[in-house]
């Protein structure tokens, strides 16, 4: 009887808001335009029942149908779904109104209880002025002359090494190994933490990652559904629980390099840099922006909860595949033997590593890892090739299926690092742009230079010491992953055979 009357409530207000939806949204559109075609879904839960596991998947082969441009309703949201590499930079990198973050139930527990800047905020003058104090912290770590990366992951890998070459050609799962490795460089990077203090660093990460993971799958019920904060009451809790001791690490830092920076001497990692431009912001900017220093010192959060689990699961896939095919692994080793002798890999040897680079592109298009970018959502009314889109409206960029698409990577199934190769073997720069792994525009990731000098650093140096096999007795299919969050790499023990000098 409960149940029936809670089912007839939720059809109620699923009811009145479309209809209110329906209304509101038409008066706003004064040119008449369609909004994108779309599937019909059910009452109530939409086309949410229909996404299965994969929602990437299942969006490639709508578009099939709808074009690369269209709509599904997932519960009570409606989102628009950017198919292709012409239609996500059309909205991305032409209209500014594509810059916000929606208003999500998910989205709004994890403002309140998190220490998030900007990330998860729509793209006004204040999230700008944030993303460019955290561009300019992160600068101070991956300008290509800097040095600073180097010794940090050179002290990362390290650690690293010496626990592969303890099990040298033994089988073994090397996941928690390499979880340590990157989290340590990323502690370092932003708050110069100790590598021999790991244990206080990681119990705290560990607690967040999978949370965060599940707590923000796509089309979850508690997004979805009217009533979904209330109906997934425990997993709020869960959640919300479940991320204190992140906050009370990622405090316990900031507030130490706040008292510590006040002049750029004294800059020792990004959280100082991001806590002298905290002081540095002139006060009548920040008052004309509401702008507090709270919110600026929480940058060094949201660098630390986007920089960490996006690294990690990169260098697993990179692992997995050169693992996976023997061949590309020897030739990548041999161009950097050839180039660097004995002498480990340098940021400044990656114009000279066409192939190298080559293999991590490719890895970045394989595993395509945020496989609908972060959502985004429109800031007004706005139109898309003819089509109207309310404002309010949260879009998804399928990265995924422009990654797989044949168009632009021929036989895309196949791990492929040649496709980015000239015919004289070098780096073809028209066909690196076509992958975007970190997205485009407005939004585009603030890590991304960072992140792709510090692969090319742990992958490079792992590959020039030692040999990487699959077990035998635990094949796996390389081109599986695991969706959430993130498409995890498939876990699997493998061989890591130390390479004679
Ligand atoms: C392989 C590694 C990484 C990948 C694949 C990746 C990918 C992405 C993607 C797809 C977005 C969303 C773009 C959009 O909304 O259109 C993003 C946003 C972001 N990333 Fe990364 N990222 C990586 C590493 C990093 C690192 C190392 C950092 C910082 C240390 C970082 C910081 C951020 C931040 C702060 C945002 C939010 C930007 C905003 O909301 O304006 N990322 N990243």
């Amino acid at each position: 009887m409960i149940a029936w009357t809670i089912v007839q409530l939720l059809v109620l207000v699923w009811a009145i808001r479309t209809l209110w939806k329906y209304f509101t949204a038409s008066g706003g559109n004064k040119l008449g335009l369609p909004e994108p075609p779309g599937p019909y879904g059910l009452p109530v839960v939409g086309y949410m029942p229909f996404l299965g596991s994969e929602p990437h998947l299942a969006f490639a082969k709508l578009s099939q149908k709808y074009g690369d441009i269209f709509q599904v309703q997932l519960g009570t949201q409606k989102v628009v779904v950017l198919n292709s590499l012409d239609a996500i930079k059309e909205a991305y990198i032409k209209d500014a109104s594509f810059a916000g973050r929606p208003n999500s139930a998910s989205i709004q527990i994890f403002l309140k209880s998190s220490l998030s800047s900007f990330s998860f905020r729509s793209g006004n003058a204040q999230c700008k002025l944030l993303r460019k104090i955290a561009i300019k912290a992160l600068g101070m770590f991956s300008s290509s002359r800097n040095s600073r990366l180097e010794a940090v992951v050179g002290e990362a890998n390290e650690e690293l090494h010496a626990e592969l070459e303890a099990l040298s050609g033994q089988s073994f799962d090397p996941q928690q190994n390499i979880f340590d490795c990157v989290a340590g460089v990323i502690g370092t990077i932003l708050f110069g933490l100790d590598f021999s203090n790991k244990d206080a660093l990681l119990k705290p990460i560990l607690s967040i990652n999978q949370k965060f993971a599940n707590f923000f799958a796509t089309g979850t019920v508690l997004d979805s559904l009217p009533l979904g904060p209330l109906i997934m009451r425990h997993k709020v809790k869960d959640f919300v629980e479940g991320i204190k001791p992140f906050n009370e690490l990622i405090d316990k830092h900031v507030t130490e390099h706040m008292v510590h920076c006040e002049e750029e001497d004294d800059v020792r990692d990004v959280a100082d840099a991001v806590a002298l431009a905290a002081k540095q912001t002139p006060t009548d900017l920040k008052q004309q922006l509401q702008l507090t220093d709270d919110r600026i010192r929480c940058i060094a959060s949201d660098l630390f909860g986007a920089g960490f689990a996006t690294v990690m699961e990169t260098f697993r896939w990179a692992i997995n595949v050169l693992a996976a095919f023997p061949d590309v692994q020897e030739r990548a080793r041999r161009e950097l033997a050839e180039v660097c002798g004995d002498r480990p890999l340098r940021l400044t040897d990656r114009s000279n590593i066409p192939y190298n680079e080559a293999v991590l592109l490719e890895t970045f298009r394989f595993s395509s890892l945020l496989t609908l970018s972060l959502p985004h959502s429109t800031m007004e009314d706005t139109t898309l090739r003819g089509y109207f889109i309310p404002k309010g409206t949260t879009i998804f960029s399928n990265l995924f299926a422009h990654h797989y698409n044949s168009q632009y990577f021929p036989d895309p199934e196949s791990f492929k690092p040649d496709r980015f190769l000239t015919a004289d073997g070098k780096l073809d720069a028209d066909k690196a742009q076509l992958v975007i792994p970190f997205g485009v525009g407005k939004r585009r990731c603030v890590g991304e230079n960072l992140a792709r000098q510090e692969l090319s650093l742990l992958v490079g140096r792992l590959l020039q010491k030692f040999e990487i096999r699959q077990d035998p007795n635990n094949p796996v299919n390389v081109r599986d992953g695991k969706t959430g969050f993130t498409r995890a790499p498939i876990q699997t023990p493998l061989i890591f055979k130390k390479l004679a000098l």
